[in-house]
């Protein structure tokens, strides 16, 4: 099966999705987008209220922020694959709970087997707990391990994990979108060293 049937049934699997109840509260799952072929994978919580609304991932204002650090390390949406740990919002924006996680992190695994990126970005502590514990690594809080480089084998070969602060951070704590810029170059770095 090619990655594009692939994903279209894993997002067929997420539309109809009730093994929470997210899926009864949400307004639309919101399954990730960009490229099937990405080499860098951003990982973030859950949909917001915008996201919800349509569908779509970092739409509300962390998006803004993600499309400004993205852009200021050359790269656009089509070429990177972003998506959430839990693809349906939770009421109010609250964190995801252990249950939502468990019952929705194998669509992100699947998401991660077909793409197979070189490198992914989980975005915020939630992201950053489940993928370093998913491949070994103990998490540690996000304010020490941010940029940071974990290497990662799979059955499908080598890749990176770079954590990083949750974007909304640059809206709440402005002086926390100096790291993130940080760590967006040192991003670039490593795909213009490794990729
Ligand atoms: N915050 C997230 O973690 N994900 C989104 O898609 C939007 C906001």
């Amino acid at each position: 099966m090619g990655k594009e049937e692939a994903m279209r049934k894993l997002e067929e699997r997420i539309r109809n999705c009730r093994k929470c109840p997210l899926g009864e509260l949400r307004t639309n799952p919101v399954p990730g987008s960009g490229s099937y072929d990405a080499k860098v994978m951003f990982v973030g919580e859950a949909p917001g209220y915008w996201e919800d609304q349509k569908g779509l991932p970092f739409v509300g204002r962390a998006g803004k922020v993600l499309d400004e650090l993205l852009a200021e390390i050359g790269l656009s949406r089509d070429e990177v694959y972003i998506t959430n740990i839990v693809k349906c919002r939770p009421p109010e924006n609250r964190d995801p709970t252990e249950e939502e996680i468990r019952a929705c992190s194998p669509y992100l695994d699947r998401q991660i087997d077909i793409i197979r990126p070189k490198v992914i970005v989980p975005l915020g502590r939630h992201s950053m707990r489940y993928i370093l514990e998913k491949f070994g690594f103990e998490p540690e809080p996000i304010s020490k391990i941010h940029g940071k480089i974990f290497e990662a084998r799979t059955l499908f070969g080598k890749f990176v994990i770079m954590p990083m602060y949750h974007p909304a951070v640059a809206l709440y704590r402005p002086p926390l979108k100096e790291e993130l810029r940080k760590d967006f170059q040192r991003l670039r770095e490593l795909i213009e060293g490794q990729l």
